[in-house]
């Protein structure tokens, strides 16, 4: 779909994607197809300089059909996340007005192809949706980059985009039909299709080893649990970096059951998952030279006689005791056994990703995506790849006080739920109490894993959060 090409003003295509500063001096093979009147259509309005507006400008006559202007304001004041997200607004107006031969001249932005591919992939996504009557099948498209470009990096860019369409799509989908086993099966048909070791931990084996966190967690449910382990290997030998994504793919909350408008939603629950397979999608074409161990524990959160209670004390797989104080802080119980497998890896680093707590909401709200970590390099290292990506993060403190809290309870070594304040660092510090010394990250995307409206670069909802950004983290990883 994207191919690559010199810029030359004499070429024929339907449509060319132009890029205009209020300050530019006009270039002569551009100001030739309208015939020396790119000025005079600036003066009467017709081409608009103004930051982020598009123009679409026919030339009548000639070798192009129609010019699409995008107005870049102060040329210098441009940021990559600006630029990003005019291609995003370009991507639809391309979708919407069904172009289907067009050409970007990248210069004219001082911007580069894989950012144009990536936004490009993001903003035509749609959700799928279970409407009888199908939509149209959006018409074909080729894309041609002009200017210095590298094909691979337009491959790659393309492909962190398609990570995160990968995510998207899942965590929209409804938990009577991605269960638990559906998401396994999603993720080895994923594995196959890119070569990548694959491996399902059914119920029995989880018996086996003593998974009583994750397996307390889908005591109420008819539908089994999965463990999902995906491998990906681009360093021979090295320790891999484990990703471990929370997979609940509906969160009741147990007998500690959330209120009716609570409940609305938590099919998302699974967001975590979502990054982590989106980012095995992306992982098949950039190609880093690292080891990832994805690790997912799926299961749904169910309310029936079976189900865990308030109270139960329940024994985790690297044998700590936990005091169940609230089902509905079943994340960083299923995180707790998954993190546990995850080390017999031996991870050289481990990122855990979850819509855990609301919390995070109310502190961070729905941009912003709240961490904690043991290892201050590690996080340094994620904020610069989150700059990259302008997928926003912020650290929260990991201080003793918070653990003591995790660690206090009467009867058993740790309780999944110290109290209301403060819980989103508690929800990050009871991950912690299985992570031990291993460099880690914890993500908790309940904010970010969902957008209320559209923006440029996607419809409302599910966002495939930090898909890019941890596919820029492994792409730049030196430890
Ligand atoms: N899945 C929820 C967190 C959540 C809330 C995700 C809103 C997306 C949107 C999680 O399992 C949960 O219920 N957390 C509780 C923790 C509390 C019981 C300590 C919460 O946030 O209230
Ligand atoms: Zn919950
Ligand atoms: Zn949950």
């Amino acid at each position: 779909m994207y191919q690559v090409k010199d810029l030359d003003w004499t070429d024929s295509y339907d449509t060319i994607v132009v890029g205009i500063g209020a300050a530019d001096t006009i270039d002569e093979g551009l100001d030739a197809l309208y015939n020396g009147r790119v000025k005079s259509l600036i003066q009467s309005a017709d081409i608009s300089t103004k930051t982020g507006e598009l123009s679409i400008v026919p030339t009548f006559e000639g070798t192009v059909k129609r010019i699409l202007f995008v107005g870049l304001g102060q040329r210098n004041e441009n940021t990559t996340e600006n630029v990003r997200n005019w291609f995003g607004k370009v991507a639809k107006e391309i979708k919407a007005r069904a172009f289907t031969d067009v050409a970007i001249a990248l210069e004219t932005f001082e911007s580069n192809g894989a950012l144009f591919a990536e936004a490009y992939e993001m903003a035509t996504y749609e959700h799928p949706t279970y409407k009888s009557a199908p939509k149209d099948s959006a018409a074909e498209v080729t894309i041609t980059l002009l200017g210095n470009v590298d094909q691979t990096e337009v491959e790659k860019g393309a492909a962190r985009g398609r990570g995160v369409n990968v995510a998207r799509k899942l965590t929209m989908m409804p938990a009577n039909i991605l269960t638990a086993e559906a998401l396994a099966d999603y993720a080895v048909e994923l594995a196959e299709r890119h070569g990548f070791n694959h491996r399902i931990v059914e119920k029995e084996e989880m018996e086996g080893l003593g998974m009583g966190a994750l397996l307390a967690v889908n005591q109420g449910s008819k539908l089994p649990p999965k463990l999902i382990v995906l491998e990906y290997n681009g360093a021979g030998e090295e320790a891999p970096i484990a990703v471990v994504g929370k997979g609940v793919t509906f969160d009741t909350g147990g007998y500690s059951i959330k209120p009716k408008d609570g409940i609305v939603g938590m099919k998302g629950d699974m967001g975590g998952a979502a990054t982590v397979i989106g980012l095995f999608e992306t992982l098949a074409t950039t190609k880093p030279a690292v080891n990832v161990l994805g690790v997912i524990p799926a299961t749904d959160n169910m309310i029936s006689g079976d189900a865990f209670k308030p109270d139960d004390v329940i024994t985790a797989m690297n044998g700590k005791t936990i005091e169940v104080l609230n089902t509905d802080a079943e994340g960083r119980l299923v995180l707790a056994d998954a993190v546990t497998f995850a080390k017999t890896y031996d991870p050289q680093a481990i990122i855990d990703v979850a819509t855990l707590t609301g919390g995070v909401l109310v502190a961070l709200g729905t941009d912003v995506t709240g961490c904690l970590t043991n290892d201050d390099a590690l996080y340094g290292a994620l904020e610069e790849a989150s700059r990259e990506t302008n997928e926003l993060v912020w650290q929260m403190p990991y201080f003793d006080v918070f653990i003591n809290k995790v660690r206090k309870s009467e009867v058993a070594d740790l309780n999944n739920s110290p109290g209301r304040f403060g819980h989103m660092i508690f929800g990050g510090a009871f991950v912690g109490e299985f992570v031990g010394d291993t460099p880690w990250l914890h993500l908790d995307i309940a904010g970010t894993s969902e957008r209320p409206a559209a923006n440029e670069l996607g419809p409302k909802g599910p966002t495939g959060v930090m898909v890019r950004t941890l596919s820029t983290l492994l792409d730049g990883w030196n430890r």
